[in-house]
This record gives structure tokens, sequence and C-alpha cells, in this order.
């Protein structure tokens, strides 16, 4: 595991985290028993809180991140596979994907919709060979991971010089008139929407509990330094709505470390 003390101070896991995944060395145990209970109504959340578009958003951002026919990509935290669906199209049938995710109900509904290796890991710890992607991605679990800077450098270690890793997340709008309105939606009407459309109580619990991460979660110029911290070259992060974060970075073509 990497030196915590290494990682700018805002990526520590928030507090928030921290009291839903209690202690540290319980946190994988914790976010895969939440999203095993969850897995069987995460698609229909998701597409409620993404009011339709997390297809079309998903698919964008590996378009233009680059992702395209004979790539190979390994899509960490790979959940039901909506991100892996989306890169698994703009591939055309050429080249290679891999998903890894640390919930195997997640990882059962992949299988159902993906016809790719799928691998029970942690992003923290992958069972792949150094140097073997052109794209590392993310869909929206850099909030879950129990150590981002560890997740950061087995990405790099994964990459090929050169490659792209590709991140989205969510963080709580900048602006306090904006973040008002989000936590309005997202956090209170958004919850009770999911609970009725799922029939099921417990899918207000993975709503709010998307929130308060969301909320808690640190902000894109940490996530930036991060980045770099770990090694990346040419960090980027482009917003949608002030909400949604498409981060990008390279695998330096020569290492200097
Ligand atoms: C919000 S879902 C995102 C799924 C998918 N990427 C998408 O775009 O919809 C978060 C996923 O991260 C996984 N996860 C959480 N912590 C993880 C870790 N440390 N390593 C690997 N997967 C993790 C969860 O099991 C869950 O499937």
């Amino acid at each position: 595991m990497s030196n915590r003390q290494d990682l700018p101070e805002a990526m520590a896991p928030p507090d928030e985290i921290t009291s839903y995944y209690a202690a540290p060395s319980r946190r994988h145990g914790a976010a895969r028993s939440l999203f095993n209970r969850f897995a069987r109504h995460y698609d229909l959340i998701n597409h409620i809180f993404s009011l339709g578009s997390g297809a079309w958003y998903r698919r964008t951002c590996l378009r233009q991140a680059g992702v395209g026919p004979g790539a190979v990509v390994v899509d960490m935290a790979v959940g039901t596979g909506l991100l892996a669906r989306q890169a698994q199209l703009l591939m055309q049938g050429r080249g290679t994907l891999v998903g890894v995710d640390l919930s195997e109900a997640m990882l059962d509904r992949a299988q159902k919709i993906l016809c790719i290796p799928l691998l029970q890991a942690t992003a923290e710890a992958v069972p792949l060979a150094d140097g073997i992607a052109d794209f590392v991605t993310m869909g929206y679990a850099l909030r879950h991971l129990s150590d981002i800077g560890q997740a950061l450098n087995e990405s790099l270690r994964l990459l090929r010089p050169g490659g792209k890793l590709v991140l989205l997340e969510i963080s709580a709008p900048s602006h306090p008139v904006v973040k008002f309105v989000a936590a309005a939606f997202v956090g209170g009407v958004l919850p009770t929407v999911s609970a009725l459309a799922a029939r099921n109580r417990q899918a207000k619990a993975l709503m709010d509990y998307h929130w308060r991460t969301i909320a808690a979660y640190a902000p894109p110029e940490a996530v930036l330094n991060s980045m770099r911290h770990a090694g990346f070259q040419n960090a980027t992060c482009a917003s949608e709505l002030d909400f949604f974060r498409f981060y990008t970075g390279q695998k330096p073509l020569l290492d200097h470390r």
C-alpha cells in the first residue's frame, strides 16, 4: 500500500466515507458488501440519477479520450458494466477489454451484458501484468476506493508508456447556489424517487450514500494533484454542470522517476 502521508491532504477518504465504511482496514469489505446489496438496483438508480444521459455521457468521454477499435482497455471498478459497455461499442469488436471489480454481485450483472474477461479484485491491487493497457478507465468509483494513491499507482503500472487514464466522477458544485440546488435534488428528491421506482427502501439508502459521499468528496484540483503526484502528465478535468467531472492523464513516454 502507498504511504498515505504522501497523498495530498484533500485526497484522504472523506469523513463521510470513513463513517460509512468504518475502520480503513475494513473499507474494502464494507464497499463490497454495500455494492453486493445494491447491485440489482444499480442500473435503474443510475438511469434516474443521470436523467437517462448516463450512456451518452460515458461514451462521449471515452470517445474524446481516444478509445476506439483495437484498443486495450482495463476498466477498473467495472460494476454492472455501464462504462465498459460504451467502451465495447466504441471498440467495434476489435481490441481487448477487461473489467475489474471487488463486488461479485456487480460482476454477475456485468457478465450478463458483456462478453469480456471479468476479474474480482480491487483497483488497488490488480492481478494483471505491467504495461498492458492503452487505457485504464474508471467510472464513478474514486469516492469508494480505500486508497486512491495506490489505485492511481496501479493504473500507471498497467498502462503502456503514453497510455491514458480516464476517470469519471461526480463532485459537489463549487458555486454555493448550484450546490444548494444539487443538494435538494440529488440529496432529497432523487432518493425518494429511486425508492419508489425500485420499490425498495434500500434504494433510498444507496442514493443517500451517493449524495453524502459526493458532497464530502475532494474538489477537482485535489484529484488532479493526486494524478500528478502519482506520475501522470497532462492531467486535465472537464466539467459538465459543475458536477460531472471527466479527468484524463497520460503515462509519460519516458520514465523519469
Ligand atoms: C458507482 S459503481 C460504478 C460502476 C461503473 N464503473 C459505472 O460506470 O457505472 C462503483 C463500483 O466500484 C466498485 N468498487 C468500490 N471500491 C472498489 C475497489 N477498491 N476496487 C475495485 N472496485 C471497487 C464497486 O463494487 C462498484 O461496482
